[in-house]
């Protein structure tokens, strides 16, 4: 059995499924494991021999140089005897010297780099070393930090500075065991420019020192994937006395009013999983061109300035960033083959607040605009892709490249398919337990198997086999029985754009009161008819969606305008497209311009200017697009 599994998994765990009908089912998961074996890849330190258990950051943030520069000093646990060193992940920093606790200066090794891993730091340890301090500097191609000049904040008069530590990212600013199994705790001295604020994933600091000097404790373990910090003109409003927001000056209001739900989130998903473990939560809205939506960083997430919609349309985001402080910060993947188990299980969670906060119909418009993202990323990734499986083999891959809507949801839709199969209150009971168990520790897919089969499906082989838990994680596409939300709103929109499309009139009183999920399915909806200008100039003017600033409403919008040549909509898209990073927004933007026949000197031309606002790592995708 081992050795069919084995070369199934190397290419055709799909044909398998096929040809075998559901055989997976009755594959053993000892199996499966021999192919999986559960080590992460993606980091180059070795913590089983040594791990380094809390950090001591004393570090000089310089917008001149673009460089962070100063010492990490690591408390070292020894956990196997006859290990003589411990090792680093490192992304292109210049390491300036090594000392050990004594004060020893020690000769490290910086090893050979690898074009994502980056090099080992390998630093010779004398038996009874407990600690050890490396001087060192950032490099000029630090993938986890965007400095900003002033001119691309909103307030104009000062730089910025925010890093993005996920996946594998840590290690291009702190010398860190990057791996999402490696937890430790830190503390933090931070010396930015005088008159700026500095923040981290940690208790922060609600008003600006005077001399650019602040400190930080973070007294929780976590893992380096959720290392943050940001410096900038930022101001602090609060919202109750458990939550606020961090913004620049200009936005600070209005972030505050968008997330004024948010201790209601709190409440909502500490009465369905238990406390929140993290002491306050706050949420920082960086300038528009932070690469993605938002990160979870722990007690203080950060998120794009996209979601500040004026009607609090978007804030599923941060609801989502809020669940990761259980699924993921608390309970972590072991490794990043086991992604879905952080996003999967979050996204989940994510519209089960949503639920709870505005009802049922609205959770599934979430779930089924879910839906059909998942439908297009099969489509783009190939229905018999391994890269469509719930479990992911990036070993010897970039992590990020996992990053796509499988683990999210494929992995959201497999927890609604068991709730659906044993019922919400038994999985309510099952999950909090869960959170409980594996509170602070890592979990990989293995073990999150043997743990549901223990306290939930053992008891019940009819919901085993309806759940079917080895389809969802090792075979391709979606399977047969991912639920399907019941969307009468939706199918509401669904009638609305076949009217629209055969007789080019809209009903004005129905679509005046949709919400933007609405909007946005109709707007889906219509991309897939060969719609006219003039349909275009008809909604336009009853609905005046060009004026419309909510960011997800827009880019739909955008997209029918460039296949239809509806040029009303051509500058505020390029204005957006030269103020807006995130990558979402961004990639279909530029892949439909230079789809069009002379689409493709206008997009070179807007990025020209828009590519210096743009994330490094967005730059590589954008160029692939836009430029090869
Ligand atoms: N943790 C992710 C962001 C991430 C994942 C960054 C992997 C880098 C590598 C975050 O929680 C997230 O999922 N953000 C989404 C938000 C959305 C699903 C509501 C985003 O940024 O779009
Ligand atoms: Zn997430």
């Amino acid at each position: 059995m081992k050795q069919i599994l084995r070369s199934i998994c190397v290419g055709t765990l799909a044909c398998f499924t096929a040809a075998c009908g559901g055989k997976i089912a009755e594959t053993s998961d000892e199996a499966i494991e021999t192919v999986f074996d559960n080590k992460d890849y993606h980091t180059l330190s070795k913590a089983e021999d040594v791990a380094a258990k809390h950090l001591s950051l004393d570090i000089n943030v310089d917008f001149d140089t673009k460089k962070i520069s100063g010492s990490a000093t690591w408390q070292l646990e020894r956990k196997n005897s006859k290990a003589k060193e411990i090792i680093f992940d490192t992304y292109d920093l210049e390491i300036d010297s090594v000392l050990l606790d004594n004060g020893e200066k020690v000769n490290f090794t910086l090893g050979e780099k690898d074009s994502f891993l980056g090099a080992p730091l390998q630093i010779p340890l004398n038996e009874q070393t407990q600690s050890c301090t490396i001087y060192y500097k950032t490099g000029a191609n630090a993938t986890a930090l965007q400095w900003l000049e002033a001119s691309q904040t909103f307030g104009k008069k000062h730089p910025f500075l925010y890093t993005q530590s996920q996946s594998i990212h840590a290690r291009s600013w702190i010398p860190t065991q990057d791996g999402p199994g490696v937890r430790f705790t830190y503390d933090a001295n931070v010396k930015a420019p005088a008159g700026l604020m500095a923040l981290m994933s940690a208790e922060n600091p609600q008003e600006r020192s005077a001399d650019g000097r602040y400190t930080f404790k973070m007294d929780i373990p976590i893992p380096a994937y959720l290392m943050a910090l940001a410096v900038g003109d930022i101001d602090f409003k609060p919202i109750d006395n458990k939550t606020g927001v961090y913004a620049e000056p200009s936005i600070l209001n209005k972030a505050r009013a968008e997330f004024e739900d948010v201790g209601k989130m709190i409440a909502v998903a500490e009465n369905l999983y238990g406390p929140y473990r993290w002491g306050r939560y706050d949420m920082l809205v960086l300038p528009s061109g932070f690469p993605i939506g938002g990160m979870e960083n722990p007690k203080l997430t950060f998120c794009t300035p996209t979601i500040l919609a004026g009607d609090k349309s978007l804030v599923n985001l941060i609801a989502h960033e809020l669940a990761h402080s259980w699924s993921g910060n608390l309970v972590t993947n072991e490794n990043w083959n086991d992604f879905w188990l952080n996003e999967g299980f979050t996204v989940y969670f994510e519209r089960r607040i949503m639920e709870a906060m505005h009802g049922a119909d609205y959770a599934d418009m979430l779930w089924e605009i879910g839906y059909q993202d998942l439908e297009e990323t099969i489509a783009d990734l190939g229905a018999d892709s391994e890269d469509t499986h719930l479990r992911l083999n990036l070993k010897g891959r970039n992590p990020d490249e996992g990053l796509t809507e499988i683990p999210y949801e494929k992995g959201g839709h497999l927890l609604r398919l068991i709730e659906q199969t044993v019922g919400r209150a038994n999985m309510d009971t099952f999950l909090k337990s869960y959170f409980d168990e594996y509170a602070f520790k890592t979990i990989n897919t293995r073990t999150f198997i043997e743990y549901i089969n223990v306290h939930l499906l053992d008891a019940n082989p009819e919901w085993k086999a309806a759940i079917n838990i080895n389809e969802w994680l090792y075979a391709p596409g979606i399977p047969e029985s991912c639920p399907r939300g019941n969307n009468k709103l939706l199918i509401q929109v669904d009638e609305l754009t076949k009217e629209f499309v055969a007789s080019g009139k809209i009903s004005h009183a129905e679509a005046t009161n949709w919400s933007t999920l609405e909007w946005m399915h109709f707007l889906r909806g219509l991309q897939k008819y060969p719609i006219t200008n003039k349909e275009m100039a008809h909604l336009d003017n009853i609905y005046h969606i060009t004026q419309r600033k909510n960011s997800e409403v827009a880019v739909l919008w955008y997209q029918l305008a460039l296949k239809t040549a509806y040029e009303p909509a051509y500058k505020p898209m390029e204005d957006f497209l030269l103020v807006t990073g995130r990558e979402k927004f961004l990639q279909p933007l530029y892949k439909a311009m230079v789809a069009l026949p002379e689409g493709k000197t206008w997009a070179k031309k807007i990025y020209a200017s828009a590519r210096p606002n743009y994330h490094p790592l967005t730059r590589r995708w954008i160029d692939n697009i836009v430029l090869n």
